[in-house]
């Protein structure tokens, strides 16, 4: 058996690691290239590959969200070096460190046919907690019918009411997106969307009545929704309401990554929304907490 090295990246693993993405993929779409530089230089997550006789033949990546929040990304192994335990080492690498830094709750996503990631979450003690569809939409162009409207801070206490035990936040685990990952909606971050201008609602009666918050990208071609909830046909409502907002904006589509939930479902595709991928994306999620592990007290890590 050879012997697997794991050891921080560095710039001059680009070429190899872009070799190990192709093989992975055959047709150059992978995102990990594009990013390198900016993995590389991130400081508070953590980049890392395995080498077998001085060649690297997996990647992965940590990358820290929020407080006792951290996301992997990333992880690939050379089709030639597959099934060799190279992606257990890197992720279980990956999570000693979170571990060793304080632990918190670690997550990741991989898409519903990944049969060897979701064997690998579950030896490793990850729980699936959320489901996700990726749907699409055409910008609603012409007169504007929806009154969507920016929310500001002022709108913070209904928004975060409207959250509060709905079935799209249980069915969320209390998660949303924050452009390809996902971490906990906590007040405080519902908050600092509605100061940046990235929340939008409806109102009825001079109330909230739903509400829809926009992913932080640069992406310019689409509008990329992060969470929408409120109840019943608002749910609709709001969802077309993006629709018109997407055209406003000269965005070429509306994209949703929109939680598995019966009646966010029937929104979502009663305001014209379709899946674009016959996949679906699952999240996963540990919770690593080493001191309260080895007292032996406090929550524990989820049983595989
Ligand atoms: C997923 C990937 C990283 C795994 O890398 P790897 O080095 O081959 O993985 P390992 O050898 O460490 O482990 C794979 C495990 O999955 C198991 N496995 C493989 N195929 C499986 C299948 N069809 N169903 C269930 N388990 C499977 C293996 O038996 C092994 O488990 P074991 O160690 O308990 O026997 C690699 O296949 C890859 O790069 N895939 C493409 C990119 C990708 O999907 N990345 C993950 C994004 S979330």
């Amino acid at each position: 058996m050879q012997k697997i090295r794991i050891r921080a990246a560095q710039a001059a693993d680009r070429a190899d690691v872009a070799a190990i993405c192709d093989g992975v993929y055959g047709d150059g779409s992978d995102y990990i290239p594009k990013l390198w530089n900016d993995w590389l230089s991130d400081p508070g997550g953590e980049l890392i590959v395995a080498e077998i006789e001085g060649h690297v033949v997996g990647v992965a990546k940590r990358t820290h969200l929020a407080d006792d929040e951290s996301w992997l990304e990333g992880l690939r192994v050379n089709p030639t070096h597959q099934g060799q335990g190279i992606a257990s080492r890197l992720q279980a690498h990956l999570i000693d460190a979170f571990r060793r830094m304080g632990g918190g709750a670690l997550r990741f996503a991989t898409h519903s046919q990944n049969r060897p990631v979701h064997h690998l979450a579950a030896r490793d003690g990850f729980r699936h907690v959320a489901t996700y569809r990726l749907y699409e939409a055409e910008p609603a162009r012409g007169k504007v019918a929806i009154p969507l409207r920016p929310l500001t801070n002022d709108d913070l206490d209904q928004a975060w009411e409207l959250m509060q035990g709905s079935p799209r936040c249980s069915a969320a685990n209390s998660l949303y997106e924050t452009f390809w990952s996902w971490e906990t909606l906590t007040r405080e971050k519902l908050g600092a969307h509605l100061v940046r201008g990235s929340g939008w609602g409806i109102d009825k009666n001079d109330g909230l009545v739903a509400m829809a918050l926009l992913c932080d990208t640069d992406k310019e071609d689409a509008l990329d929704v992060s969470y929408v909830d409120g109840p019943g046909e608002a749910l609709e409502v709001v969802l077309v309401g993006l629709r018109e907002l997407a055209a406003r904006r000269g965005c070429e589509k509306v994209r949703f990554r929109a939680v598995e939930e019966p009646e966010l479902m029937d929104a979502v595709e009663r305001a014209g929304y379709w899946e674009s991928w016959d996949r679906k994306l699952r999240v996963y999620e540990t919770v690593a907490t080493p001191r309260l592990r080895e007292s032996g007290a406090g929550p524990q890590p989820y049983a595989v």
